[in-house]
């Protein structure tokens, strides 16, 4: 199977961190996997804010209601976006980018909900986001724990899923 298609099938979710740092070129290298996804009208709105410090990892964990597992992360980047009629897919499209970025270089990571979140007024105000800034996601990063990190999710079959032509 071609690199990419095997790539797209290892990521998964990680949620339990070991206790150490990536290199700042790997997240640099992350963020410029990210400006490369697609946008319409081929837009870029989007802002990445990379977050090391662990109390700003540790308060941003007690923000995210369902990212409490931040404040043992050995990063997170903070997806924002400029708010045009397609800012949530671009940054949906570059936080995908994300993922897979870190997935190539063997760095564990997670989507953290921010768009519609209750939270998103204070990670703005956290992170001195301009006003007007649209928080698309936070997302979780650093090397997994060990095998047990790996949450194996059931995938809906491709068969149950696909449709040619119509329903
Ligand atoms: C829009 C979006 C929001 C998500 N928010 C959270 C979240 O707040 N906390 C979390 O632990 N996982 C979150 N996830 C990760 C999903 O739970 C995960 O992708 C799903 O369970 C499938 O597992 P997999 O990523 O290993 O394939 C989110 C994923 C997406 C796409």
């Amino acid at each position: 199977m071609n690199d990419l298609l095997k790539l797209l099938r290892k990521r998964r979710s990680i949620r339990k961190f070991q206790d150490k740092s990536i290199p700042e070129s790997d997240l640099e290298s992350i963020v410029d996997a990210a400006r490369f996804a697609p946008t319409a009208r081929n837009a870029q709105p989007w802002e990445f804010v990379l977050i090391i410090k662990k109390n700003k990892l540790r308060e941003l964990a007690g923000l995210a209601e369902n990212g409490s597992f931040l404040d043992e992360a050995a990063a997170c980047i903070a997806v924002f976006c400029v708010d045009t009629k397609y800012y949530l897919e671009d940054g949906c499209a570059a936080t995908c980018n994300i993922l897979l970025a870190a997935t190539a270089l063997g760095i564990g990571s997670c989507w953290i909900a921010g768009d519609k979140k209750p939270y998103c007024p204070q990670v703005i105000k956290l992170l001195n986001a301009p006003s007007g800034m649209k928080l698309v996601s936070l997302v979780a990063l650093g090397y997994p724990q060990d095998r047990s990190a790996f949450n194996e999710p059931v995938k809906r079959n491709l068969k149950e899923l696909m449709h040619w032509e119509k329903f």
